[in-house]
């Protein structure tokens, strides 16, 4: 069911908005749909060729780097929010300056520019794993990437002083779309290499990638100063349905498990535990708001995401008696 509307508002046009990262899986998103909702969206990118991604998501690019004050502050003229989505550096050793120093840095230009209201992209995975529903008072157990997203997070709240500067952090579950995780873990399904880390009862909570765009114009726009906010679909599931159901749609048969402490040997302690973990995860806060998920569950659509990333090969398909191919595309 859609109830939030891309349709471009008269009061908000003007109305700039800076994404940082915007070239990225999540910013591209959120690029989008501001945009599409009337705003004037400036994207950061560092490199003046990834422009053109945030020219076909319907905003500016303006070239810069989070971790020079100066490019930022620039970028920030006219703003009235700022949404930080830079992340996954080149080096692995830059990642908590991106992701940390990146935060201090936008909110000390946004100060400067008069920009007030910040939203701090992090992750679910902050949370401790647990069977009852989490929600944003849960107790978390940040580690590895996302001890660093918390550390943002955290460098964020320092700074806010409602009605001045309001920031705001937002926790985005499994995000599926074409890029990031959910490429790797399709393609490995796909290609009989993908196993599930124990016995896959744990629950995942998920969310689109262009709903998540339209969660943090939610919250940019309407939430409340200091505040967390979820960005789940509010349908979690075990990882054993969610990579049955891929399997399934690929033609493939379900992928095997490995027990956890092989996983930790392989992905190291904070990944496999990550993987592991029962997070079913509630977005009723962020309801409140008035946000709905567009698509209520991964059901309704990684079906057709599927298709788009693996297109069927017409050659093959015509051949007699062979079997379409699904070849990867990647955005
Ligand atoms: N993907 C998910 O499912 C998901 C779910 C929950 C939370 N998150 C969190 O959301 C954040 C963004 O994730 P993502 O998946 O969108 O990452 P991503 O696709 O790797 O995008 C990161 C973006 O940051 C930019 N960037 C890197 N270093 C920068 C710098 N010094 N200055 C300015 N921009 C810089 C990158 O630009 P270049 O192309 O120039 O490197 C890219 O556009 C991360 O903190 C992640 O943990 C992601």
């Amino acid at each position: 069911m859609v109830t939030t509307a891309d349709t471009p508002d008269r009061s908000r046009a003007g109305k700039r908005i800076l994404v940082v990262g915007a070239s990225g899986f999540l910013g591209r998103s959120v690029v989008r749909s501001f945009s599409r909702a009337g705003y004037e969206v400036r994207g950061l990118v560092r490199d003046p060729a990834k422009g053109v991604r945030v020219q076909e998501d319907g905003g500016t690019p303006v070239v810069g780097d989070v971790l020079n004050v100066r490019s930022l502050e620039k970028a920030a003229s006219g703003c009235f929010g700022a949404i930080h989505l830079a992340a996954n550096p080149p080096s692995e050793s830059d990642t908590v300056r991106v992701r940390v120093e990146g935060t201090r840095n936008i909110l000390e230009a946004a100060g400067r520019r008069g920009v007030g209201r910040v939203v701090i992209g992090s992750g679910y995975w902050v949370y401790r794993g647990r069977p009852e529903l989490i929600r944003e008072n849960s107790p978390v157990d940040p580690r590895g990437e996302s001890r660093i997203n918390y550390d943002a997070e955290r460098a964020g709240m320092e700074a806010n002083s409602p009605g001045e500067l309001d920031v705001l952090a937002v926790r985005p579950g499994m995000v599926y779309g074409n890029g990031s995780w959910f490429q790797d873990v399709a393609t490995a399904i796909r290609s009989g290499k993908y196993r599930l880390v124990g016995d896959g009862r744990n629950r995942w909570s998920f969310v689109d990638r262009w709903d998540a765009g339209t969660a943090f114009r939610t919250v940019l726009e309407s939430g409340k100063a200091g505040e967390v906010y979820n960005v789940v679909d509010g349908h979690p599931a075990t990882l054993r349905e969610f990579t049955d159901f891929v399997a399934t749609e690929l033609e493939v048969p379900p992928p095997v498990s490995m027990t956890l402490e092989a996983a930790v040997g392989e992905m190291g302690d904070a990944v496999a535990h990550h993987l592991a973990a029962d997070r079913p995860t509630s977005n009723d806060k962020l309801s409140q708001l008035g946000w709905r998920a567009r698509v209520s569950s991964y059901r309704d659509g990684i079906p057709d995401l599927l298709r788009e990333m693996f297109p069927l090969d017409r050659r093959t398909r015509s051949g007699v008696g062979s079997a379409p191919v699904l070849r990867p595309v990647r955005r």
